[in-house]
């Protein structure tokens, strides 16, 4: 009912070199993949070379941020516009790591949601606790207050196509997963919340993606989580034999 979509976060690395290169193996490697949905998601500066490897393929790109105005005088940004025209379909919105070293608020995020939606991307919406939350007893007060904020306002035609990422903060590249148990927990928690907000046949069309120290050998037991739809892979989407392996996690 909901096809399983596996992104690949590759944060600030790679030349357009080795970008294409990668980008090359993976429409090589991933060709005639029909029942998972793929993405990569490469840096600004690759958008385009990377965009004419991928175009006809089943490979799509993603960006990993964009500002919300569509242009004008905000030195250093990106439009949502402009990620379209460089060939993006998608759109990561609000990682930790945005949180975290950039300041990125529930208020930012939100205002970058409506920016994707407007510009004809499909966001991909992270949320997470951090560890001190999670022993606190908080992740779901943390990520209640990350969905509620981010989609603040957002009408449920918009809602249906998000996709939300769920990635424990303390699980991105650490090497610590989060338990096949404690991922879906959440996971049910965010579609229930869904649920409340807009509806329980909108909550169940909604992909939710796990993401933190996601790879080949650990992608299996988490996709047989009801509630887990796909992955944001960081660190092993850098390789495309890992990345392969958990697109091809089917076998
Ligand atoms: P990781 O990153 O797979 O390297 O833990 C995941 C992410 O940040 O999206």
């Amino acid at each position: 009912m909901r096809k399983p979509f596996i992104a690949g976060n590759w944060k600030m690395n790679l030349t357009t070199r080795e970008a294409t290169a990668l980008a090359k193996k993976l429409v090589e490697s991933l060709a005639g993949v029909t029942q998972v949905e793929i993405g990569i998601a490469p840096v600004y500066t690759v958008l385009p070379a990377v965009a004419a490897v991928v175009r006809g393929s089943n490979v799509q790109l993603l960006a990993q941020n964009l500002f919300w105005v569509d242009s004008g005088a905000y030195t250093g940004e990106v439009s949502g516009p402009m990620l379209k025209d460089a060939g993006c379909s998608h759109v990561i919105v609000g990682h930790s790591e945005r949180r975290q070293h950039f300041g990125e608020t529930d208020e930012s995020v939100n205002k970058k949601l409506k920016a994707a939606f407007a510009s004809g991307l499909v966001p991909i919406f992270c949320v997470g606790e951090t560890l001190a939350e999670r022993e606190q007893g908080r992740t779901f007060a943390v990520v209640e207050r990350q969905v509620k904020g981010g989609l603040q306002d957002i009408p449920a035609t918009d809602a249906a196509k998000i996709v939300v990422a769920y990635e424990p903060v303390w699980a991105i590249g650490t090497g610590k997963t989060a338990t096949p148990a404690q991922a879906q927990e959440v996971h049910a928690q965010i579609r229930s919340l869904l649920a409340r907000l807009y509806g329980q046949e909108l909550a169940d069309q909604v992909r939710i993606q796990y993401g933190g120290s996601v790879k080949a050998d650990n992608i299996a037991e988490l996709m047989q989580q009801p509630d887990l739809d796909g992955a944001l892979v960081g660190g092993a989407s850098l390789k495309a034999d890992s990345f392969t392996a958990i697109v091809r996690f089917q076998g």
